[in-house]
C-alpha cells in the first residue's frame, strides 16, 4: 500500500533500539497480533533491534481484575514505549458496571487524536490501479465517544441521554492533517463528511472548522492544489457503494468515520484487510480496524492481514518507510496470488499459514 502519514513526523535518527507496546486484549486481537510481530521480526537489522513489550488491557482483565485499563499498562506506553500495537477488545453491548472501553480510553489518555484508516483494493496486475483507494480519516477523541449518558424517568416512562461534543480545536486538527494527507496523494481530494443538514451546531461546527483550514494563519495557500468537497454521511454511504472512485480522503467525526471505515472494508473483501493507526503529535499505536471477532475467535481462521498493515503503518509512521513498504508488498503480493487466503476471502487457510506466507516474502 503506497500510503505516508504526514502528521508531525517522529525523528528516528537517534534510535537505537525500538520497544513496541503489544496490547492483544480479547478474541482475534490475540491471534491477529502475533503475526504483526512476526511481520516486524522478519524486517531483521533493516530495523533498529526491537524489543516487545507485552500490554495488559481488555474486557476479560476487566473480569480478572475490575479494570479495562490498568496504569501500568498507560505509563509503560507513555514512558518506554516507541509505539505500540492494539489487537481489539470485546466490549459488551450491555452496561456493565465499571467497565470502559480501554481502546476508546487509551486514544484520549495519550491523545491520539486521529484514526487513519486506508482502505484499498489489489489490483491483480501489479501495475493496474487498484479499484478503491481511499482513506478515512476519523476524529478520535469526542463525538458520542465522549460517552457521558444519563438516563431519567420522564412522563412517558425511561429516557436516555447521549452528549456529543464537538471543538473547535479538534475539528481544526483533525481537519488540518486531512489536508495534509489530501495534499499527499495523487488525486488531492478531501471529502468532509458531516450531517449538518440535522445537527446544524454540533457537525456545523466540524464542516465549517474543517472547511476554514485553508484560511488558517500560516497556511499561505499551501492547500490551494486540494479539491474541497462535502457530502451528508448517509448519502456518503450511498455514493461509497456506488462509487467508491470519487473518494480519496474522507474527514469525519468519530462515529461516522467509524462507521464509513466498516463499510468501506467491504468493498475491499474483509474487515480482515484493513489497517489503521491511531495517530497523536508524539504517540502512534497500529490496531486493525476490525473487533474481536467472538464469532470466530479460538479457531486461528482470522485475517492477520490488517493487523500486520496495521503494524506496516505504524513503522512508516516512525520513520520506518522501507520497512513498512516491504511488509505492504509481502501482503499485496500474497492477496494477488490468492491462494494461501483465511475464509473470509474465499479461502482455506489458517491465520498461522497465511502469517508465515507473508513472512516468507518479507
Ligand atoms: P467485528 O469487527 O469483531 O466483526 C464483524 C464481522 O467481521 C464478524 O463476522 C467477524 O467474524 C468478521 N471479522 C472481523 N475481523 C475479522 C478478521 N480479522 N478476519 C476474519 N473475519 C473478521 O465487529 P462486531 O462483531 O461488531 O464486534 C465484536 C466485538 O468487538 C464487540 O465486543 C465490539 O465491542 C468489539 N469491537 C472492538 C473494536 C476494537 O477493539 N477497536 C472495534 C470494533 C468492535
Ligand atoms: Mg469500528
Amino acid at each position: 500500500m503506497v500510503f505516508r502519514v504526514p502528521i508531525r513526523s517522529m525523528a528516528t535518527a537517534a534510535r537505537q533500539s525500538l520497544k513496541i507496546g503489544m496490547l492483544p486484549a480479547d478474541g482475534i486481537g490475540r491471534e491477529v497480533l502475533p503475526g504483526a510481530k512476526a511481520a516486524i521480526l522478519a524486517l531483521g537489522s533493516s530495523i533498529p533491534k526491537t524489543e516487545f513489550i507485552d500490554l495488559l488491557a481488555g474486557f476479560e482483565y476487566f473480569t480478572k481484575t475490575g479494570t479495562a485499563l490498568p496504569d501500568e499498562t498507560v505509563e509503560t506506553l507513555k514512558n518506554e514505549c516507541d509505539c505500540a500495537l492494539f489487537g481489539a477488545v470485546s466490549s459488551p453491548s450491555r452496561k456493565v458496571t465499571g467497565y470502559s472501553s480501554p481502546i476508546v480510553a487509551l486514544r484520549k489518555k495519550m491523545d491520539l487524536y486521529a484514526n487513519i484508516r486506508p482502505v484499498k483494493s489489489v489490483s491483480v496486475n501489479p501495475e493496474g490501479k487498484p479499484g478503491v483507494d481511499l482513506v478515512v480519516i476519523r476524529e478520535n477523541t469526542e463525538c458520542l465517544y465522549v460517552k457521558q449518558e444519563t438516563q431519567t424517568v420522564g412522563e412517558h416512562g425511561k429516557e436516555a441521554r447521549a452528549t456529543r461534543l464537538i471543538t473547535e480545536r479538534a475539528s481544526r486538527r483533525i481537519g488540518e492533517l486531512a489536508f495534509k494527507m489530501a495534499l499527499e496523494r495523487p488525486h488531492k481530494h478531501l471529502t468532509v463528511i458531516h450531517k449538518s443538514n440535522v445537527l446544524s451546531i454540533t457537525d456545523g461546527l466540524f464542516r465549517e472548522t474543517v472547511r476554514a483550514v485553508p484560511t488558517l494563519p500560516g497556511v499561505d495557500g499551501k492547500y490551494d492544489d486540494v479539491t474541497v468537497a462535502e457530502q451528508l454521511v448517509d448519502s456518503a454511504v450511498y455514493r461509497l457503494f456506488r462509487e467508491p472512485e470519487i473518494y480519496d480522503v474522507m474527514v469525519a467525526p468519530n462515529l461516522y468515520g467509524d462507521i464509513l471505515s466498516d463499510a468501506a472494508a467491504a468493498l475491499v473483501g474483509s474487515l480482515g484487510l484493513v489497517p489503521s493507526v491511531n495517530a497523536g503529535d508524539s504517540f502512534v499505536m497500529g490496531e486493525p480496524v476490525h473487533g474481536s471477532a467472538p464469532d470466530i475467535a479460538g479457531q486461528n481462521i482470522a485475517n492477520p492481514l490488517a493487523a500486520i498493515r496495521s503494524a506496516a503503518m505504524m513503522l512508516r509512521h516512525i520513520g520506518y518507510g522501507d520497512g513498512a513498504n516491504r511488509i505492504e508488498r509481502a501482503v499485496d503480493s500474497v492477496l494477488r496470488e490468492g491462494k494461501v487466503l483465511t475464509p473470509d476471502l474465499g479461502g482455506k487457510s489458517k491465520t498461522s499459514e497465511v502469517v508465515d506466507e507473508v513472512t516468507k516474502r518479507i
